[in-house]
C-alpha cells in the first residue's frame, strides 16, 4: 500500500520534486531482488521475479524467456504476466512443454530493463534413469553471519537446492549483530515484504537462486518463533492474522506454482515428485496443521525442554505433527518401485535426549518430532512394515549437522535401523556450544554425527547404487568471502539403512 500511495501523490501532484521522483524512478533497478526457479517437473517449473523501486504501476505486463542456450539463440518458451501491487509485483510464470532432463536458461523484462539470467533445470522423464546431485540447507539469519555458503552452493553444480526452512527472521536485531536489519520484531504484511527484501538482497543469495531450481519449505521463523499451526508463541489474539500476512509475503516472495496461492492464513506447500527412475521426493508441512507443543512454559505457546516423566501428555497417541490429511498423505504416497525415498522436511526426526532416558525416560525438545513421538512412529512403521528401501529424512532447523539411524525403538540398542537421517546446519543461524552436544551424545548412539559449530549444508550425490552425502562447512561465517572445507563423509546403501562413515 505504500508504494500506492506514492504513485497516486505523484501523479495527483505534479511539481518539480514529483517529476524529478519519476525521472528517478526509472532508472531505478526493477529486478533487484533478482530471480528463482522452483518446483522442476518433467516439463517445466516455476520461474520467479519481482518488480523493485519507486513508481511503479499498479498493474504491468512481464515477459519471460526461456532457452536452451545461455546465449538466449534457441528460446523455447515465453510468455507475459501481470504483476500487480496487490501481490508485491510479484511473478510466478509456469512454462510448460519443456523437455525432461536437460539444462535451461530463463530471463525477465518489464519496463525498459532485463534481469539477470538464471539456470534451471526440468526433471527427469518418470521412466528415465537418473543421478541427482542436491544440497540441504536452511537458517540464514541475516543478522548473526554473512552469506559466503551460497557462494559455494551456486558453484557445485547442483541439480536441485533444498532449502528447509528459516529463509528469514522475525527478530529485531541486537547490539551484536554484525548487519542489522532494519525495524523491530516482524508482524504484518508491510514488515514481511521489507525483511524479505533484506535478505533477497544478498548477491550471493541471488546467485544461488540462479544456479539451480530449489525445493523448498518453511519452518517457524518465516512467521514466528515456535508457533504451532494457529498459535503464537506469546499466545498472540491476532496470531491468524499475522500468518495471513507471513504467508502472503512468503509466496509473494519464492518461486511456487500461481494454485498454491495462499487463501487467508492458508497456503499448501506440500508436495511430490519423481526425479526419472531414480528417486521419489516428498516435501511436508510440519507447521500449519501440527497440534500445538505439550507442557508449555506458564502462560506461553511455544516450545519447552523437559523430562518425560514431568510431562505425560508426551505419550498422547493422538497428537500430531503434520495433521491426518498429510500423514496419510505420506504413507500413501511411499513408493517401493524407486530406489530412494527422499523425504523434505524441517527438523530433527531421530530421537534426542539431553538426559539418560534410562532415568525416567530422558528429556526431551517439545517443539520438534520428539515432541511427538507417536506420529514419528505412525511415520516410521509404514516404512519398517513394507521394508521400503532407501528412505532418506532431510532436514534442518537445529543449527546443527547431525547423522542418524531412525529406529522404532531407541531404548534398544539392537532394534533395526528403518531409515537414515541428514539433518543439515544452518547457513548462519548460531547453534548450542559443541561440548554440550558432545555431552548429550552418550544419551544417542544412534546420532552418528553431532556438530553445533559448523556453518554450510550438505552436499548429496545420489545414483540408483549409492547415496554420498559431504559434510559442506564454512571456514568462517563472519567472513562473506570465506572459503569452505569437506568436513566428513558418508555414504548409503539404499538396501541397507544407516549412513556409513568413510
Ligand atoms: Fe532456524
Amino acid at each position: 500500500m505504500q508504494r500506492r500511495t506514492l504513485l497516486r501523490g505523484s501523479a495527483a501532484l505534479i511539481t518539480a520534486p514529483a517529476l524529478l521522483r519519476h525521472a528517478l524512478a526509472a532508472d531505478a533497478p526493477r529486478f533487484a531482488l533478482g530471480i528463482a526457479s522452483g518446483q522442476p517437473r518433467a516439463d517445466g517449473m516455476v520461474l520467479w521475479t519481482m518488480l523493485t523501486g519507486a513508481g511503479l504501476p499498479e498493474r504491468t505486463t512481464v515477459h519471460w524467456e526461456v532457452a536452451q542456450d545461455e546465449a538466449f539463440k534457441r528460446i523455447v518458451a515465453r510468455g507475459d504476466e501481470t504483476a500487480e501491487i496487490a501481490w508485491s509485483h510479484s511473478v510466478h510464470a509456469e512454462p510448460a512443454g519443456l523437455e525432461p532432463g536437460r539444462w535451461y536458461w530463463y530471463r525477465f523484462s518489464a519496463l525498459g530493463q532485463q534481469s539477470m539470467v538464471g539456470r534451471t533445470r526440468t526433471a527427469p522423464a518418470t521412466d528415465a534413469p537418473a543421478s541427482l546431485n542436491f544440497v540441504i540447507t536452511s537458517c540464514q539469519r541475516w543478522d548473526v553471519g554473512h552469506y559466503a555458503a551460497w557462494n559455494h552452493v551456486a558453484a557445485e553444480q547442483l541439480d536441485v537446492v533444498m532449502f528447509v526452512g528459516d529463509y528469514i527472521y522475525e527478530y529485531a536485531s541486537g547490539a551484536k549483530s554484525i548487519r542489522p536489519v532494519e525495524g523491530g520484531l516482524v508482524r504484518t504484511l508491510a514488515e514481511y515484504r521489507a525483511r524479505y527484501a533484506t535478505h533477497k538482497s544478498d548477491p550471493a543469495l541471488q546467485a544461488a537462486h540462479a544456479a539451480a531450481p530449489w525445493l523448498m519449505v518453511w519452518d517457524d521463523h518465516e512467521v514466528g518463533n515456535d508457533y504451532a499451526n494457529l498459535q503464537g508463541q506469546e499466545l498472540e489474539p491476532d496470531f491468524k492474522a499475522q500468518r495471513a500476512a507471513a504467508y502472503r509475503a512468503y509466496w509473494e516472495h519464492m518461486p511456487f506454482p500461481k494454485a498454491t496461492r495462499p487463501v487467508d492464513a492458508d497456503m499448501r506447500i506440500v508436495h511430490r515428485l519423481d526425479w526419472g527412475r531414480l528417486a521419489r521426493i516428498h516435501l511436508v508441512d510440519d507447521r500449519q496443521y501440527r497440534d500445538v507443543q505439550v507442557c508449555p512454559k506458564p502462560g506461553r505457546g511455544g516450545s519447552n525442554t523437559v523430562s518425560l516423566k514431568s510431562c505425560p501428555e508426551f505419550t498422547d497417541a493422538r497428537r500430531t505433527l503434520l495433521g491426518a490429511d498429510q500423514e496419510r498423505w505420506l504413507a500413501d504416497g511411499w513408493d517401493a518401485s524407486r530406489p530412494w525415498n527422499l523425504l523434505v522436511q524441517q527438523t530433527l526426526m531421530a530421537r534426542f535426549s539431553w538426559t539418560d532416558p534410562a532415568n525416567g525416560g530422558g528429556t526431551y525438545w517439545t517443539d520438534g518430532w520428539d515432541g511427538y513421538p507417536a506420529a514419528r512412529n505412525r511415520l516410521l512403521a509404514p516404512i519398517a512394515e513394507r521394508k521400503l528401501p532407501g528412505v532418506v529424512v532431510l532436514g534442518g532447523d537445529v543449527h546443527s549437522n547431525y547423522v542418524a539411524d531412525l529406529k522404532a525403538d531407541y531404548d534398544n540398542a539392537a532394534a533395526p535401523v528403518i531409515a537414515t537421517e541428514f539433518c543439515g546446519t544452518s547457513i548462519t543461524s548460531l547453534s548450542l556450544p559443541q561440548p554440550r552436544i558432545d555431552a548429550a551424545r552418550a544419551f544417542n548412539p544412534h546420532i552418528r554425527y553431532g556438530r553445533g559449530d559448523q556453518r554450510g549444508y550438505m552436499r548429496f550425490s545420489l545414483d540408483a547404487k549409492q547415496l554420498q552425502m559431504q559434510v559442506r562447512v564454512v571456514d568462517n561465517a563472519l567472513d562473506p568471502a570465506s572459503g569452505i572445507t569437506t568436513a566428513a563423509r558418508f555414504v548409503v546403501d539404499p538396501l541397507k539403512p544407516g549412513a556409513v562413515a568413510t
